[in-house]
Formats: structure tokens, sequence, C-alpha cells
């Protein structure tokens, strides 16, 4: 799990990852649904160099986690990450799942169908969550003075990427080593695989794993989260059972 970044769009004096959504760091609810999944056998947490929140955290977690220091870019950090798995004995063939510490909303449903989905495909080139476009989109320009909309881009087959991203450990260190020596620095994993030529399986995630970028989405993310703890509080009010 990258968490190196340090949240400037979002300038909330301290990085983004940390900042509590209903009195929980917001690192703690994006690794939940892995710490708490059986199949994932081991956990890295890409903190930046100096970070002074993540010990404090880690220490309380529900199960062990390693750690490992972040780098100037996602990419960096992602790398960084894949050699602490290495070190911890993981192979070439081991399925890896890259998640943004910034997206604390994702579900064990999107896990287990991201999972589900790249396992059976014999290409084997890994995949992604992602949403198809829903907006109509727009070029803007401003090269006449105020911002207009300059044309109408077709959505037509263009998705948002998400993550998890999943992809056997060897090809994505591979991927990653061969966009560093390139002097690229991809945006996601996929695109990595990408630039090999390969072509990473898209499967549909939720609207609802958003990534934290602004103050929009903190109150976004909350909100949601909240609306899980409502819905999950709901049956036991519904069938009158008292605690
Ligand atoms: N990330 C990272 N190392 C970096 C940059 C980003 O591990 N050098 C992580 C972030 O912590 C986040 C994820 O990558 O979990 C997605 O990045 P982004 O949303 O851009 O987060 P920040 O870089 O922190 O935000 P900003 O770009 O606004 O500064
Ligand atoms: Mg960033």
């Amino acid at each position: 799990m990258p968490a190196a970044g340090r949240g400037e769009r979002l300038g909330a004096g301290i990085p983004k990852q940390y900042l509590p959504l209903l009195g929980r760091p917001m690192l703690e609810w994006s690794l939940a649904p892995f710490l708490a999944d059986a199949a994932c056998r081991g956990v890295v947490v890409v903190a930046a160099a100096g970070d002074i929140h993540w010990s404090a955290l880690r220490a309380r977690l529900s199960r062990p986690v390693r750690e490992a220091v972040g780098g100037a870019t996602r990419a960096d950090s992602v790398a960084s990450g894949l050699a602490a798995l290495r070190a911890a004995r993981a192979g070439d063939d081991d399925w890896v799942l890259v998640h943004d510490a910034a997206r604390p909303c994702v579900t064990a449903a999107e896990i287990d169908a991201l999972r589900a989905a790249v396992g059976a495909d014999p290409q084997a080139a890994g995949g992604l969550l992602a949403l198809p476009l829903a907006d109509t989109l727009k070029r803007g320009d401003a090269a006449h003075g105020a911002l207009r909309s300059a044309g109408t881009l077709s959505r037509e087959s263009l998705w948002r990427a998400l993550t998890p991203q999943m992809f056997r450990l060897g090809a994505l260190q591979r991927a990653l080593e061969a966009a560093a020596r390139d002097g690229r620095s991809p945006t996601d994993e996929a695109q990595a695989l990408e630039w090999q030529g390969l072509a990473p399986r898209l499967v549909a995630g939720e609207a609802t794993n958003l990534k934290v970028t602004t103050q929009a989405d903190v109150t976004l993310a909350e909100a949601i989260l909240a609306a899980r703890g409502a819905v999950a509080a709901r049956p036991a009010a519904v069938s009158g059972v008292r605690p």
C-alpha cells in the first residue's frame, strides 16, 4: 500500500492518509479489508521517510504489517514496497495487489471480484478495478481569456482506473524497472505493464471507491463509511432485537 504521498492538493497540514474519518485515520480504513482477508498473506505499507504518524498506527493494527520507505513518485514508492515483499521471500509468480492509501472506501467484494476475474484469466497480465466514465467529457480551452468548452470527447471505451491493481510480483517489478530505465514514471501500475505491450484486465469496481484528493472527497468518504455503519446496524433495529 503506497502511503508516502504528501497530500498537497488537500493541504490539510498532515498527509491526507492520516486524516481522521469517523475518528480513525484514513490509512486504517484503507488497510482494513486486506488485513481481514485470509487470502492476503502479507501487507506492506510504504511510508515516507520521516513519517511521524505511521509507527503509532502500525502498533494497533490487527496483524503484523511490514513497512518500506517511500520515494519521490508513487511508482518509486510501489517499487520500494515490492522490494520489501521480495525480502520477505515473495516469489516471481506470487500475486500482489497495490492499493492507494487514499482509497479508504474499497470493499472486500471489490477485492474478491478483482481476484476472481484476474485469477481466471489465462493471459495473466493482471488487472485493475476500473469504472466506465459516466459524464460527458469537455476539452477546456483558456487560450482566449475565459475558460470555455472547446469540444466534446467521446467517452466510449474510456474507464477511470481505480485500485487495487493486481499483478504477478515479477512481472510488475520488471515493468516498473523498465519504465525507470526509460525515464518514465507511470501514474498507475497498469500503465507500466501497458508500456510493455501487455493488456491488464479491466474489472468493474464501485463508484464509492473514490480517491480522496480534496476536502470534498473527505466529506464524501466519511459519508460513505457512515452509511455502511448505518446499514450494518439496521437489521437489528428492524427486527426489534435489543442488544
Ligand atoms: N504516494 C506514495 N508516494 C509518493 C506519492 C504518492 O506512496 N511519492 C501514494 C499516496 O500516499 C496515495 C497514492 O500514492 O496513497 C495516490 O497518490 P495521490 O492521491 O496523488 O496522493 P498524494 O501524492 O499524497 O496527494 P497530492 O498529489 O495531492 O500531493
Ligand atoms: Mg500525488
